[in-house]
């Protein structure tokens, strides 16, 4: 039996759109920042048994079906590569060979809600092949396995590391080449906050998936954005995170953001991710950046309306919090669950209760409207760059029993 767990991370340069479907192999680089797992994570539990009759898994506790493609690919290149193992001391051998035989079970759980459109399957194929590889005894390095996470999922690739990392498009047909490299660890620009708004929103989204094929498709803009823009915004994003340069780093993000949203706009028919809330935050967003002289904050949207807020330091993130809960306090009394993540950005922006937040004043330099939206941000989360996939050794966090092979109740 074998714990990991896995970071989700967040695109700030897109991967839009996919060269090879069965693959997974994009049009384009991509360039995203790693999220500390203690917010946003996958926690995953794998276990072989001569005694389990089939390969299952458990999402958040509900078995679900490993019959998909993207899943079956995982565990066929994981168990491809594994290697003998033996733990003397519990008197457990297997050989290389006997693993195609054994059954996995499987167990994840995901610290953050599947369903509010944070890149979950990125954190959970991460560690779904991180894990296994641990079980399995495999030694590919890190390129190696990131290659069998983009398999699962495009992104996943990207959550094998931490801190900012590119995802290479590569040009073999194979996609060997197709593989994540760390640009820069956690530690390298540390001052970073992120801040999530999970924006409320009743509208069934286009899925990633079926919304890159039309969008390979049908949009013109997607083909001029692969082939010219990206390549140079690459080099440029890759020097601004060496040097730290907020100011290139927020204008390319935000601009990237825009552009991948222009090309959901331009596929036929066309796909709308974000919403009224997410305009309003790019509103506040580009009129306080306007008001300052130079960026204090990055936004950038994924395939749904939550805003990714990308602060210079500590100092900008509470006020950017200043200025976010004005336009969209809480619909209930209860500030410390509207806020999850580093609750501690909240003392820093000087808000201990809900009537902290109704005492804060109209930010005029960045007046976005007359009224408030009470209740169209579901809640917050503050987070910061963090590291790659662990190994999971305290006892209380492994997903199944090790006599029954089933879930932890
Ligand atoms: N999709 C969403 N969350 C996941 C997880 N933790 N593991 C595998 N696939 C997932």
């Amino acid at each position: 039996m074998a714990t990991g767990r896995s970071p989700t991370n967040i695109a700030v340069i897109k991967y839009w759109g996919k060269r090879d479907e069965a693959l997974i192999l994009p049009v384009n680089d991509s360039v995203s920042v790693t999220l500390d797992p203690d917010h946003l994570s996958a926690t995953t539990t794998v276990a072989v048994s001569p005694a389990f009759s089939a390969d299952r898994m458990w999402l958040n506790g509900k078995e679900i079906s490993l019959s998909g493609g993207r899943f079956q690919s995982c565990l066929r290149e994981i168990r491809r590569r594994a290697r003998d193992f033996e733990d003397e001391k519990k008197g457990i051998k297997i050989k290389k060979e006997d693993w195609e035989k054994l059954h996995v079970h499987i167990a994840s759980y995901n610290n953050f809600p599947t369903a509010a459109g944070l890149a979950s399957s990125a954190a959970g194929f991460a560690c779904l092949v991180f894990t296994l590889g641990k079980l399995m005894n495999v030694k590919e390095d890190h390129g190696e396995l990131s290659s069998i996470a983009r398999q699962g999922s495009g992104s996943a690739c990207r959550s094998i590391y931490g801190g900012f990392v590119k995802w290479c498009m590569g040009n073999k047909d194979d996609g060997s080449d197709s593989i994540a490299v760390q640009l820069a660890d956690e530690a390298h620009w540390k001052e970073l906050v992120i801040l999530i708004a999970v924006v409320s929103s009743k509208q069934k989204e286009t899925s990633s998936t079926s919304g890159m094929r039309d969008s390979v498709e049908t949009s013109p803009l997607l083909q001029y954005r692969a082939q010219t823009v990206v390549p140079s915004r690459m080099l440029k994003m890759e020097e601004a995170i060496k040097n730290r340069d907020f100011k290139l780093f927020a204008k390319l993000t935000c601009a990237d953001s825009n552009q991948f949203h222009a090309v959901c706009l331009d596929t036929s028919p066309p796909i709308f991710y974000m919403n009224d809330t997410s305009h309003r935050i790019i509103s506040l967003v580009e009129k306080w950046n306007h008001s300052e002289g130079s960026p204090q904050v990055a936004y950038t949207f994924d395939a749904g309306p939550n805003a990714v807020l990308i602060a210079r330091d500590r100092k900008t993130a509470a006020l950017l919090l200043q200025k976010l809960l004005y336009y969209f306090p809480p619909q209930d009394k209860d500030l410390s669950s509207y806020l999850v993540g580093d609750k501690s950005i909240l003392t820093d922006a000087g808000l201990h209760s809900i009537e902290d937040v109704e005492a804060l004043p109209a930010p005029p330099e960045i007046k976005i409207h007359d009224q408030k939206f009470k209740g169209d941000v579901s809640y917050f989360i503050c987070s910061r760059l963090g590291a790659g996939p662990k190994v999971v050794t305290d006892e209380s966090q492994v997903l199944l029993n090790s006599i029954t092979g089933l879930p932890n109740g």
